[in-house]
């Protein structure tokens, strides 16, 4: 193995060095980290994508023969993922391709990196995985998740669950509050980043109001989520009926002219 792979493979952060950016110590974290299950919370735009990208990366270069899936809740949102996977392995080609498609990726050494739909059919078709991405863990369907974790028996694989939070129920809430010492836990928030600033938070809160603003920058679980969106979903229709009604209506004034 030459040099720069070695660095990599005992170091998870180092890659990330490698494409150019320095990890934030919850990365570094999370990169090294050895835990077969992982949880990391995390508030918007801070990087999650990004590292687990980095994650996937490593886990199938530096081990041969790995399956690594990415999961999420439609497949436009798996692709996203999986186009930060092959932007990072064209940058660093630590391994020779032998494959490279939209949405999966195979490697010399066996390893490959697929980019699954949320659609539990589709996930039951694999078998063996060495590492498992839930991207926006808390968005992802219960039939997903049910078709994905029996795979990791097998495999004894990893599975990284990335999220930020939502309402106070379903999978991604519970096993962040279980206490299940099986998990690590990561919490990071937007305060705790060096590029996104004090400005661009308070910014942030005054659009969309001190609710939301704790639940997608201060990794709150909300209380009645679906309500406070169904709400603003309601208030859009209504919205959206008035300009429609009121185009005709004017049409109608004028007609009479
Ligand atoms: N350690 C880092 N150093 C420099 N830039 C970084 C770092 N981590 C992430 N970024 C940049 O921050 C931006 C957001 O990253 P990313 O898309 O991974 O965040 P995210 O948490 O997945 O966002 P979202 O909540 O929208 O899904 C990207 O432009 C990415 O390149
Ligand atoms: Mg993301």
């Amino acid at each position: 193995m030459e040099w720069d792979n070695l660095a990599r493979a005992l170091d998870g952060a180092q890659s990330m060095r490698d494409v150019g950016m320095d990890p934030d110590p919850w990365q570094e974290r999370l990169l090294r980290s050895q835990a077969r299950r992982i949880l990391l919370l995390c508030s918007r735009q801070l990087g999650k994508s990004t590292s687990t990208a980095i994650l996937a990366l490593n886990e199938a270069c530096y081990r041969d023969d790995s399956l690594v899936l990415l999961v999420s809740r439609s497949e436009r949102q798996s692709l996203l993922l999986f186009d930060k996977v092959l932007r990072f392995y064209r940058q660093l080609r630590p391994v020779p391709s032998v494959k490279e498609l939209a949405g999966s990726i195979k490697l010399a050494n066996g390893s490959e990196i697929v980019a699954l739909p949320g659609d539990g059919d589709t996930i039951r078709g694999f078998s063996g995985p060495r590492l498992v991405v839930l991207d926006e863990a808390s968005r992802i369907p219960d039939d997903v998740m049910a078709a994905t974790t029996p795979m990791l028996i097998a495999s004894r694989g990893r599975l990284v669950a990335l999220s930020t939070p939502r309402g106070r129920a379903g999978w991604f809430f519970e096993k962040w509050h279980d206490g299940d010492p099986g998990w690590e836990r990561i919490n990071a928030r937007s305060a705790d980043s060096p590029r996104i600033s004090a400005a661009d938070l308070e910014d942030q809160r005054q659009i969309l109001g001190p609710r939301l603003y704790s639940c997608e920058f201060e990794n709150e679980f909300l209380e009645d989520f679906d309500a406070v969106f169904s709400a603003e979903a309601v208030a859009s229709i209504y919205a959206q009926d008035d300009e429609e009604l009121a185009l005709p209506a004017l049409d109608l004034e004028l007609g009479g002219f």
